[in-house]
């Protein structure tokens, strides 16, 4: 597939990737004329290349200027062979300049492209809303200053995480935290639920590039504290190559702190114990009397009585 820039047309006529409409492509807002300009957030998943939807392959491919800040040397090239446009915003990662700083300087250069209306593209890796400042901040300028800009949804880490490890969130519940975030705020943990927590391999990182290592121990202490040292979590790793498999290591929380850690390394923490059941509310919102009394020894794989290990607890 050639390079093409929005006007060149030429991958849709050629029957390639249908071309949205223009209000597709704008998203919200109807009071803005097209020729004023739109931005588009999408995400391109985290396997390469093969997560990315075809709305947002599109997005890409017709936009008059595409910024980008993904994760594999394969998806960059797939960008750039898909709009000779595009711009890689991870040159903003300057050593000694904070991820705030860094975060604002990727969104000043995604609102001087609007500003020469243009229709943008902001290209994220993963889900482009989740755990990912710019791409929000971008949208909320944007609409600010009267563009259209809208942002669609794509698959992140998580979405691989409760794939890979078998993971179904609407059976336990499940929380999930920025590690930094889980352990300054002392977020309240629900045992009885999964939690994932992001981030852990740069827990109080608040510089690129700066060293420590007291995070990861001080978040495997605080989890002791509430699960027990030898409670089993899962350091999981969704590898962006087609063809490899995850990596997942099942670790007691007392050897986490001497778990090795990437860059893309996600926690999760399975339920520690099953929650308690409320007749007296099972009642009160209409379950029939059966299954009250039943309760936990209900036997129907989907009853939301009857606690269902995921495939990772049960192993
Ligand atoms: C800045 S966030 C970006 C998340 C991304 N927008 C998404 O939708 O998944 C970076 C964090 O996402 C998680 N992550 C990113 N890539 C991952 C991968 N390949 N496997 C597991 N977790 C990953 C890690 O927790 C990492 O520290």
């Amino acid at each position: 597939m050639r390079s093409q820039r929005n006007g060149d047309h030429d991958g849709a006529a050629a029957g390639k990737l249908p071309a949205f409409s223009g209000s597709e492509l704008n998203g919200m807002g109807a009071s803005v004329s097209e020729s004023e300009g739109s931005l588009t957030i999408v995400g391109t998943g985290i396997k390469a290349v093969g997560q990315v939807t075809l709305e947002a392959q599109s997005h890409i491919a017709h936009a008059d200027k595409v910024l980008y800040l993904v994760a594999d040397p394969l998806t960059v090239a797939w960008i750039m062979q898909l709009n000779s446009s595009a711009e890689d915003l991870y040159p903003l990662y300057q050593p000694g300049i904070d991820r705030l700083t860094t975060y604002y300087l990727m969104t000043d250069r995604i609102l001087e492209c609007l500003r020469q209306k243009r229709d943008v593209c902001g290209v994220f890796y993963g889900h482009p809303g989740v755990f990912a400042f710019p791409s929000h901040e971008a949208m909320l300028r944007a609409r600010r200053e009267g563009y259209r800009a809208r942002m669609l949804p794509a698959v992140s880490a998580e979405d691989c995480l409760f794939a890979d490890l078998g993971i179904d969130p609407g059976r336990a519940g499940c929380q999930s935290y920025e590690a930094t975030d889980f352990l300054v705020h002392r977020r309240i943990i629900d045992p009885t639920c999964g939690l994932v927590l992001w981030q852990i391999s740069v827990i109080g990182h608040v510089y690129p590039g700066m060293a420590g290592t007291a995070g990861i121990s001080v978040l495997a202490d605080t989890l002791i504290e509430r699960y027990g040292a030898s409670h089993q979590v899962f350091v999981y790793e969704a590898v962006p190559y087609p063809v490899c498999d995850p990596v997942i290591r099942r670790v007691k929380l007392t050897d986490l702190a001497s778990t090795s850690l990437s860059q893309m390394s996600t926690l999760y923490v399975p339920p520690l114990a099953w929650p308690s059941f409320d007749a007296e509310v099972a009642r009160k919102i209409g379950i029939p009397d059966e299954f009250v009394t039943k309760g936990a020894e209900s036997a129907s794989l989907y009853d939301p009585l009857v606690p269902q290990p995921s495939s990772v607890e049960a192993a």
